[in-house]
């Protein structure tokens, strides 16, 4: 088994805990990777021998963004879409039967070279672990073949079958609930992970209380495990519907009522709220107060949700720059709900910091400090540090 050291290290964000900040930063440090995982860190004064050095030549690093929501299995263009939206045209959910239309249409190799360039582009900004959901297919087969396709490039996969009534349904929506939670679901369920489902009593075509809560119970009875969209166009039962399943992540949380919260800080190790800012910025939605959540002890985690309609930007940085910007986080807090937060929402923990045993999933940014991330948005700092290759 061959070793790496890498040095030139001046900020490691460790992301362990072991500070009052929670980030755990080492400064002119070094970490030592074996067969992938995290075998030491510490000073760089002490760093013992390895087969191999990689020089970041004094940069800062830290755990590879955990990007824990998107869409990315599609095909198809909404500009136009976005464009009428920032003329003063609302987001309603209307707009994903659009997508299905072009993702159904497309062969396997086109969805999968487009699933391939867009992991590729998060990974080019520094994440290192991808949810994909399943959701612009909406037929038996449209649907097991995008989550096929999806676990090609990630074990995070999710169903989400209940994205949205698709057209044919529209005025039979409890056959296309039993066709999701029966047929649908059992061919689905091998190359899923998890099960979503789109719970909104503001769009006609999202499915209210009752259905995502069969639809969730029918999943977790198929062995996954439950996500949630929830109160992502306005005051709804998304969240409390989370916390009561026990779902380990609900999703947007855009508007949340002090019974939401309360109960997302009483679910605090079970149930993560995942704050999604690129959809805020793409819909010319109110942002949450994260920094709020915090404080009443909610576990937050940050996310792009990189889909067609709401947010088609595949940057951790640029969620992590409108989390300070608008949400009111600090910079640290923001990497913090970007690794070990959003790792926590997919329940893994081998994943989000760099601790000995942990996946060296490592980010190294062009810049001296973490800091730098929100500091200089838009700016292309963050990449994900390929091991195999020689870095300057
Ligand atoms: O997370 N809200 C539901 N689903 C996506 C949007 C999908 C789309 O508009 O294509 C979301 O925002
Ligand atoms: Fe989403």
């Amino acid at each position: 088994m061959s070793s790496t050291v890498v040095s030139g290290i001046t900020e490691l964000v460790t992301c362990d805990g072991s500070t009052p900040d929670g980030l755990g930063i080492l400064r002119d440090a070094a970490v030592v990777v074996e067969d992938g995982h995290v075998a030491w860190l510490g000073p760089a004064s002490g760093a013992p021998m390895a087969d191999h050095q990689v020089d970041v030549g004094g940069r800062a690093v830290l755990p590879g963004f955990v990007d824990s929501h998107s869409h990315l299995v599609f095909a198809g263009d909404r500009g136009d879409e976005f464009a009428a939206r920032m003329a003063g045209t609302p987001y309603d959910g209307g707009g994903i039967g659009v997508s299905v239309a072009a993702t159904r249409a497309a062969t396997d190799d086109e969805l999968r070279s487009l699933v391939a360039a867009r992991v590729a582009e998060m990974r080019a900004q520094g994440t290192t672990t991808i949810e994909i959901k399943s959701g612009y297919g909406l037929t038996v087969e449209d649907e097991s073949r995008a989550l096929r396709i999806a676990r090609e490039f990630t074990p995070e996969t999710t169903f989400l079958g209940a994205h949205v009534v698709p057209r044919e349904y529209a005025e039979d929506r409890s056959t296309y609930v039993e066709l999701v939670t029966g047929p649908m679901l059992e061919a689905a369920a091998p190359h899923a992970r998890w099960v979503d489902v789109f719970c909104e009593p503001h769009s006609a075509h999202a499915f209210t209380e009752d259905e995502a809560r069969t639809v969730l119970v029918a999943g977790r009875a198929a062995g996954l495990e439950l996500r949630v969209h929830g109160n992502q166009l306005g005051h709804g039962p998304g969240v409390l519907l989370a916390v009561d399943l026990g779902a380990a992540s609900v999703d947007h949380c855009t508007y949340l009522s002090d019974a939401d919260v309360d109960a997302l800080a009483g679910a605090a190790d079970t149930t993560v709220a995942t704050l999604l800012p690129g959809v805020e910025f793409s819909t010319r939605s109110p942002y949450p107060d994260a920094a709020a959540l915090l404080r009443a002890g909610v576990s937050i985690a940050l996310a792009t949700d990189c889909n067609p309609g709401t947010c088609y930007s595949s940057s951790m940085p640029f969620v992590i720059a409108l989390a300070v910007r608008e949400m009111g986080l600090t910079p640290g807090e923001a990497v913090l709900a970007a690794t070990t937060g959003s790792a926590k929402s997919l329940r893994r923990n081998d994943i989000g910091r760099i601790v000995v045993g942990a996946r060296a999933d490592l980010t190294v940014l062009d810049a001296p400090s973490h800091v730098h991330l929100s500091y200089r948005a838009g700016v292309p700092i963050a990449r994900a540090l390929d091991l195999d290759v020689d870095e300057a």
